[in-house]
């Protein structure tokens, strides 16, 4: 849709056919941690889907200046800005989806798991808020460790009262789009046509792309599905490592993100033909969560897709009998974190 949306061809059917070509611009999206790294670039990409009515940009600093800039392109959602605690119930009120990528990214030598002690209470309190003030959003969770986060969002959701486990969607969609680009360039296939999914959680080992499920039908040596399984893996250390210090992944997630909010407010708009991979709660595995891919519907998950986990190849069932176990101590981390408070 945003590709549809912005070609200078698409603006100028837009202009001449209304409100046929356009699609109606009806729903609110709020991004907390909207002035990062990620939450900046993603917020650019939201303002430019026609789907959207009214952005709301929420953070603890800079996110005025972020909303003024934003405000001035001529796409036809309204952008206001929220800054600090005592504005986020207004920021939520009425959101439709709205997207945590507040919290701090890792340094080079860190793993997502060292990044829990602060971003465990920051994505705790927005999700209170987010309880409180719009219990009925689709709630895509970018802060780090995911594996834990997730979780700790269901029980801070489920203390209140409103946790909808088909509205709370770890983002993974990341993983996709690594695995995707990846495999076109090595396979030299159209990236259009590409589709790898991605399942388990996100982190390390625990991100298992499904090589053998490669859309269109590809066939990979042991050596390419060793080394692309490996890179998929530690793509987001490889631009860790390449930021030297300056943080993570912000461009391509927010890319990423973007493809997933677009997606959600597809479904919410009945379309009936809308499939991502996110970590969600399933029951595909023992696990409480897992990621696998989903079709998403106006209630959010409308059904696991269970077939990309039958006839695995023996690499990758090896891979999913492995992340089970770190993937298990993360999720039982995040729900034990919210437990233990009174
Ligand atoms: P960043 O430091 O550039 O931006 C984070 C923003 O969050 C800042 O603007 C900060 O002011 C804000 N913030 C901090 N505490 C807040 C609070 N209590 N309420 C609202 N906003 C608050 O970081 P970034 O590069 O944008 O990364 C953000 C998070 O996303 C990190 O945890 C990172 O690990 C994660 N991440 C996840 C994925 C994924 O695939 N899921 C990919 C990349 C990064
Ligand atoms: C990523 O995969 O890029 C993110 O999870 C950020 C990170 O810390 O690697």
């Amino acid at each position: 849709v945003l590709k549809q949306s912005f070609t200078p061809k698409a603006q100028k059917e837009n202009k001449e056919y209304g409100n046929i070509v356009q699609p109606q611009a009806s729903y609110k999206v709020a991004i907390l941690g909207a002035s990062g790294g990620i939450g900046q670039p993603l917020a650019l990409l939201v303002k430019m889907s026609p789907l959207v009515s009214e952005l709301n940009l929420y953070d603890i600093a800079n996110v005025k200046g972020v909303a003024a800039d934003l405000s001035h392109c001529n796409t036809p959602s309204q952008v206001s800005d929220f800054t600090g605690a005592a504005e986020l119930a207004n920021c939520l009120k009425g959101a439709n989806v709205v997207v945590i990528p507040a919290g701090v990214p890792r340094k080079p030598g860190m793993t997502r798991d060292d990044l829990f002690n602060i971003n465990a209470n920051i994505v705790k309190t927005l999700v209170e808020a987010v309880a409180d003030n719009c219990p009925d959003a689709f709630l895509h969770i970018i802060s780090n460790p995911v594996n834990s986060t997730v979780p700790i969002a269901a029980e801070v959701l489920r203390r209140k009262g409103v946790y909808d486990p088909k509205k709370l969607f770890g983002v993974t969609t990341l993983d996709v789009v690594r695995a995707n680009t990846f495999v076109a360039q090595k396979k030299n296939l159209r990236l259009i046509d590409v589709d790898v999914p991605v399942v388990g959680g996100h982190a390390g080992i625990t991100i298992l792309p499904l090589l053998s499920k490669t859309k269109p039908s590809t066939t990979f040596t042991d050596e390419e599905v060793q080394e692309l399984t490996v890179r998929i893996q530690n793509a987001g250390t490889e631009v860790v490592e390449a930021k030297a210090g300056a943080g993570s992944a912000t461009l391509s997630m927010a890319y990423a993100a973007a493809r997933f909010v677009e997606s959600s407010l597809r479904a919410l708009d009945g379309d009936s033909d809308v499939y991502e991979c996110a970590f969600v709660q399933s029951d595909l595995s023992e696990l409480p969560f897992f990621a696998s891919r989903i079709k998403l519907g106006k209630d959010g998950v409308e059904a696991l897709i269970s077939s990309d986990l039958q006839g695995l190849t023996e690499y990758e069932q090896k891979g999913l009998d492995a992340l089970k176990p770190e993937l298990k101590a993360s999720i039982e981390k995040g729900i034990g974190f919210v437990q233990k408070e009174p």
